[in-house]
């Protein structure tokens, strides 16, 4: 079945999709371009594989993963035969890049972006043309069409949603007992601090990965408690995005940039263990723009 274009009506339009008393505001109007670039070519609609690939902020957590998960078979549900993935900007797993990666493997003629964001920052298409640009810009592989929908917020049916919301409410129990009562925080003696970036551009880089890795071995090596003593933490966006992935040390506060898996495991050893800075991966301020350098040579 070929969709018709209605990009300009701001109402639910729901041709083109069976009506499976889905959640429509999901397929905002702007998904039709891809169905009516199918038509203009004259190709058989079986010829036109198209992905939907859902994306959220951020998510921490097993439980807003399991959401996602549901969410994406809910549309798989009433969109048979289309590839339905979800991913997060910031913080979370799978990241869009990993997702749109293993997306450019399967074939497909379009993906569509449907930011399940709200509220959506003005700068966010910005972002995503940029990067989407970055990334494809080192791809050697066949990038489909990709278009996006519009923000949940211009959705026409927010007030439906919203009047279904209100109700499902519940009473929120406020009543003071014993657990209410604050017990206390020990004050941490480390001295160390390693910050590692998950705004969009890190996440999409793969600031995941080094997370996981630097945790890992702050665990194996005992980093909380040996020598000055670091702890960890995830932070949105730290500044030189086009550096990402960045961590940053403290309390040098010093920048390392391109940061993968073996650049860890040097800034442990040199940095947080002996107080020196892994000059490879370094980047100072210099009042000026600076670009990531070639990763430095193995040996
Ligand atoms: S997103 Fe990591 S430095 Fe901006």
């Amino acid at each position: 079945m070929v969709g018709v274009c209605h990009r300009n009506e701001g109402a639910l339009i729901s041709g083109g999709f069976p009506d499976l008393g889905a959640p429509s505001f999901l397929l905002p109007p702007r998904i039709f371009e891809i169905e009516a670039v199918s038509a203009d070519r004259n190709l058989p609609d079986v010829a036109f594989r198209r992905a939907i690939l859902l994306i959220a902020k951020s998510a921490f957590a097993a439980a807003p993963h399991l959401q996602m998960q549901r969410l994406a078979d809910l549309v798989t549900a009433f969109q048979p035969g289309t590839v339905v993935r979800f991913a997060f900007t910031e913080q979370g797993t799978p990241s869009l890049r990993e997702a749109l990666s293993a997306l450019l493997d399967e074939n497909l003629d379009g993906i569509v972006i449907v930011p399940l964001v709200l509220p959506m920052e003005p700068s966010f298409h910005i972002w995503l043309t940029k990067s989407l640009k970055r990334w494809k810009s080192s791809e050697e592989r066949q990038w489909p069409a990709l278009s996006i929908a519009r923000d949940i917020a211009s959705s026409a049916l927010m007030m439906p949603l919203i009047r279904n919301l209100l109700e499902t409410q519940e009473e929120i129990d406020v009543s003071l007992g014993r657990a209410s009562i604050a017990e206390g925080s020990l004050v941490p003696p480390q001295k160390r601090r390693v910050l590692v970036c998950a705004g969009g551009a890190c996440n999409s880089a793969g600031a995941d990965v080094i997370w996981n890795h630097l945790r890992n071995q702050q665990e194996r090596r005992k980093l909380r408690v040996t020598g000055d003593g670091t702890m960890t933490a995830k932070s949105t966006c730290l500044g030189p995005c086009n550096l990402a992935p960045v961590l940053q040390v403290f309390p040098e506060g010093t920048y390392y940039g391109g940061v993968n898996e073996e650049a860890v495991d040097r800034i442990i050893t040199r940095h947080l263990l002996d107080g020196h800075v892994v000059e490879d991966f370094a980047y100072y301020p210099t009042g000026r723009k600076q670009r990531l350098r070639a990763p430095p040579k193995q040996n």
